[in-house]
């Protein structure tokens, strides 16, 4: 039997660096990155009635409402593409709750990331982070500089990376990660955060690559 595709959950604080992670890992592993803050952003793109709602608790650096954050969330992982590649969900679960509702649809990842860094590095990463609204790519004026003045010219900030916003958002960080973190103990990886960003995706790397033979030799298939 085939082995059935990867399933996984990165998590770590606000700049923790999960998204520049994501783009690594879905380069070489081919899963479907899933965003909870880029959905998001996209229904606030749209103007849509849960957009505008959305915005007000991102502006304080709080939880979205589950009423539209888990649907969300849910509908995009069992969409037939996420399904059939396996799939990279990137900031969710943000609570037990969330936590609880992946468990009530049966959604349960193969390892869970865990992305360590120390606090003066995400408030550095945070007021630094620029993005490119015509690929989506992250960028970081002193750590991954833009690589021409195009590019330099048209990149732009998030609305919530002012270092006051950053404060808020680490505060609702540390009141739920326990919370989240007891659901996954056992399949918790734990990476350290603070080196370069190609130092941090050799120990995810490693640990995909050990998950995935695993599956292989559980499936028999090898
Ligand atoms: P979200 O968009 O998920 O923001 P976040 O968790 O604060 O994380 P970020 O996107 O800020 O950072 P990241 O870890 O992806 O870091 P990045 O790779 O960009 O959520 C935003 C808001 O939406 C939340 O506050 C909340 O309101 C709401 N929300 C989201 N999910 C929700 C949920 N489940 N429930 C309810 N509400 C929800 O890196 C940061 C910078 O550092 C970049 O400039 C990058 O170039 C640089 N960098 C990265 N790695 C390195 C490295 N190793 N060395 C040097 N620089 C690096």
């Amino acid at each position: 039997a085939k082995a059935e595709p990867l399933k996984v959950i990165i998590s770590g604080a606000p700049a923790s660096g999960k998204g520049t992670q994501c783009e690594l890992i879905t380069k070489k592993y081919g899963l479907v990155h899933i965003s909870a803050g880029d959905l998001l952003r996209a229904e606030i793109a749209a103007a849509s009635e849960n957009g505008k709602l959305a915005k007000e608790y991102m502006e304080k650096g709080q939880l979205v409402p589950n009423e539209i954050v888990v649907m969300m969330v849910k509908e995009r992982l069992l969409q037939p593409d996420s399904q059939q590649k396996g799939w990279l969900l990137d900031g969710y679960p943000r609570s037990s709750s969330q936590a609880a509702a992946l468990e009530d649809y049966g959604i349960r990842p193969d390892v869970f990331i865990l992305l360590d860094v120390s606090e003066d590095v995400l408030v550095e990463r945070v007021v630094g982070r620029r993005l490119d609204p015509l690929t989506g790519k992250i960028y970081h004026l002193k750590y991954s500089p833009p690589e021409n003045n195009e590019i330099s010219s048209r990149l732009t900030q998030r609305f919530d990376d002012t270092e006051e916003k950053v404060k808020l958002r680490l505060r609702t960080h540390h009141e739920n990660v326990d919370d989240v973190l007891s659901v996954y103990k056992d399949i918790t990886v734990k990476v350290d955060g603070n080196v370069a960003k190609e130092n941090v995706f050799e120990q995810i790397d490693a640990a995909l690559t050990h998950v995935a033979e695993q599956r292989k030799v559980n499936s028999g298939s090898l």
